[in-house]
């Protein structure tokens, strides 16, 4: 065989980490991908997307252990198939399954029996099941398997080799060789039934979205009473090991928290009143900001200006960020919105600088590290949520 693995999607936030860190393990690598503009850069040794410690890597392997291919054929020259596509929510926040379906359709002719095909992608419970019938109906004995990525975006090259990787498959020999694929990365192997891998990564990015509306709420209610919800959070956490993880509130959002959050509850027929609350707290959080500077300002008079438009801090990423939902709000409610992100180009983004002094409220999007030292003049208005200048976060 060409290759020792072949990644579908390898040139996405999933998909490219682990190629890069399969390669420099010393396996060839195939990335095969659709995006063509994407392709060019990493070819060039360049990553598309901020990963920390990746592109030196990168710039090792490529071409050397790393190879990219837009060519769906490739998988036919590997035992080993990965696939990491989106998996999003549709319009009624359903899980969209056509993706998985369309690309065993499309590239079918191409998958054979010896090989193991592993998912990646956060699936919809049941999804690694039938995607295992699909393809046993189709006539390949494939062997299928699902072993979830559970890295936070940006951090991928040291989270690949320092998380437990959990794997899961429906025989014995289609988990050894996933034990054999991710004994790569880490000796610290977790072995689960499929639909247990599945509920495992959903709940854990569930957990994560409700801890972040837990703390949202209680900003909210602390925040109604004039009272900043930091000095009652530090009072909670310090010193307190009970409370050590207690989250801090902010935009809660990116591709993966919310749209998995939809996923699990459309799982249990809708029966999931604590993640559609959640939900309902973190998405609602811009309209609540905007709603507490219209109380207590002319906004329609003001310009507002956005600091940090990426879903969190200190990546560039802005898929599903809340800062663009805010933008939308206050283009209705302000006379003029100006955003700005130190990662994020866009030509119609100003400079932080030019964003601050012509702004007369500076709502902080998202704390990237290199705001911290930014002044802001007196009598600007100052929305600070993430609490990150340490003045507080009374809206
Ligand atoms: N982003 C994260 O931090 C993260 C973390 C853990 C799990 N996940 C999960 O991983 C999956 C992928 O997320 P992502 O952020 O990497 O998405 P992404 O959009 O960055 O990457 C997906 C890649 O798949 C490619 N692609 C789509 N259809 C294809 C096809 N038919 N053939 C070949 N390539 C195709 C796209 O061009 C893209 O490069 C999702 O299920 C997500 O929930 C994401």
């Amino acid at each position: 065989m060409m290759y020792d693995t072949v990644i579908v999607g390898g040139f996405g936030h999933v998909g490219l980490p682990l190629a890069i860190s399969l390669a420099n393990k010393g396996q060839k690598v195939c990335a095969f991908d659709i995006n063509r503009e994407v392709g060019d850069l990493i070819e060039k040794g360049q990553m598309p997307f901020i990963e920390y410690g990746a592109e030196e890597i990168l710039k090792e392997v490529i071409n050397r252990q790393l190879f990219l291919s837009y060519d769906p054929k490739v998988i036919k020259e590997t035992n080993t198939v990965i696939v990491i596509i989106g998996t999003p929510v549709d319009q009624h926040l359903n899980p969209e399954l056509d993706p998985i379906i369309k690309l065993i359709h499309d590239y079918l002719d191409y998958f054979h029996d010896e090989q193991l095909i592993v998912l990646r992608s956060t699936v919809y419970p049941g999804t690694t099941e039938k995607v295992k019938n699909w393809f046993h109906q189709y006539g390949k004995k494939v062997d299928v398997a699902f072993c979830p990525e559970r890295i936070a975006e940006g951090y991928a090259m040291e989270e690949l080799q320092k998380l437990p990787q959990i794997i899961s498959s429906f025989s014995d020999k289609g988990l050894e060789r996933c034990r054999e694929l991710f004994q790569l990365l880490t000796d610290d192997i977790i072995c689960l039934e499929p639909i247990e891998a599945e509920l495992s990564k959903l709940f854990t990015n569930v957990w994560r979205y409700i801890k972040f509306a837990t703390s949202n709420q209680f900003f909210m209610i602390a925040n109604n009473h004039n009272v900043d919800f930091y000095r009652i959070l530090h009072a909670m956490t310090y010193n307190y090991k009970r409370a050590e993880d207690f989250a801090s509130p902010g935009f809660a959002a990116g591709p993966c928290l919310f749209k998995d959050s939809m996923q699990l509850a459309a799982f249990n027929n809708n029966n999931f009143f604590l993640g559609h609350s959640a939900m309902l707290i973190n998405e609602g959080l811009p309209n609540y900001i905007v709603s507490k500077l219209k109380e207590k300002h002319p906004l329609h008079s003001m310009t507002a200006g956005i600091l940090g438009m990426a879903f969190k801090a200190n990546i560039d990423d802005k898929r599903e960020s809340l800062s663009y939902k805010l933008k939308k709000i206050l283009m209705f409610e302000s006379k003029c919105v100006l955003c700005s992100d130190s990662y994020i180009e866009d030509e119609k983004f100003v400079d932080h600088d030019t964003l601050i002094s012509q702004s007369d409220i500076v709502i902080l999007g998202v704390p990237h590290t290199q705001y911290k030292t930014i002044t802001i003049p007196k009598g600007k208005i100052v929305v600070d949520i993430w609490n990150f200048w340490g003045n507080g976060s009374v809206v």
